[in-house]
């Protein structure tokens, strides 16, 4: 009932020209699968042209994040409304990165959550702990914060776009993954939370992706467990086959 969703975090790489030259090459390695939905996140430069290349495929574009507001004076920030103007559908909220260097927090993660669903875009909501948090045994609090806080006010009715992204931050661009059972028992701490800030019902069919050095060797022990749907992929999405194989490896 939950469609797995495989997502590309590109970060500060590619340029337009570079964005192009990857779908080009990417897009008839995945034109014949459909069991994922397939979500490249470019940064803000490169996402008219990468919708440009994608259009009529079987791939979406997103954003890597953005402001909550529709407008205003606000320095080098970008809308939701504009990213719905250029075509973009998705949109990652609260990646750790951004929480660590652009002082995202709960409160702007619920803030960009509700801007996204008001305007159709499709949030990745990204949560996840630090090491020192793991150590010290406060993963689940920090997952059950982390979930609360960007959920709070948000109507069950208009939650059913809502995308998690697990991303344990000890395992981000680091080589370690967190192992299928650490992973799956964080998702279902999220999941909870879900069902206890919205509804069960909601819970049940909310997609929550792992995320933390996904790469083709191991996207199928780690994308699709029984609460784990989809992926979210930094490093390797930025080459094309990598990406397509960590794709289709991920229907196993
Ligand atoms: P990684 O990044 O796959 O390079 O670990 C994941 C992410 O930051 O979303």
């Amino acid at each position: 009932m939950r469609k797995p969703l495989i997502a590309a975090n590109w970060k500060m790489f590619k340029t337009p020209a570079e964005a192009t030259a990857f779908l080009t090459t990417f897009l008839p390695l995945v034109s014949q699968q459909s069991h994922a939905e397939v979500v490249l996140c470019p940064a803000m430069t490169s996402l008219a042209a990468s919708i440009a290349a994608a259009a009529g495929s079987n791939v979406h574009i997103g954003a890597q994040t953005m402001h909550w507001l529709d407008s205003g004076a606000y320095t080098g920030e970008t809308s939701p409304t504009m990213l719905k103007a250029i075509g973009a559908t998705h949109v990652l909220i609260g990646h750790s990165e951004r929480r660590q260097y652009f002082n995202e927090t709960d409160t702007t993660v619920n803030l960009k959550l509700k801007a996204a669903l008001a305007h159709g875009l499709i949030p990745i909501v990204c949560v996840g702990e630090h090491l020192e948090e793991r150590e010290a045994d406060l993963t689940a609090k920090v997952l059950e914060l982390q979930t609360a806080v960007a959920l709070e006010g948000i109507d069950a009715a208009t939650a059913a776009p809502i995308v998690f992204a697990y991303e344990p931050v000890w395992a981000i661009g680091t080589g370690r993954t967190a192992t299928p059972q650490i992973a799956e028992q964080a998702h279902k701490l999220i999941r909870n939370q879900i069902a206890s800030s919205l509804t069960p019902a909601i819970a049940a069919s909310t997609r929550i992706l792992y995320g933390g050095s996904v790469k083709p060797d191991n996207a199928a022990t780690l994308c699709c467990l029984e609460d784990i749907d989809g992926a979210l992929v930094g490093g390797a999405s930025l080459d094309p086959t990598s990406f397509a194989q960590i794709v289709l490896n991920s229907a196993a």
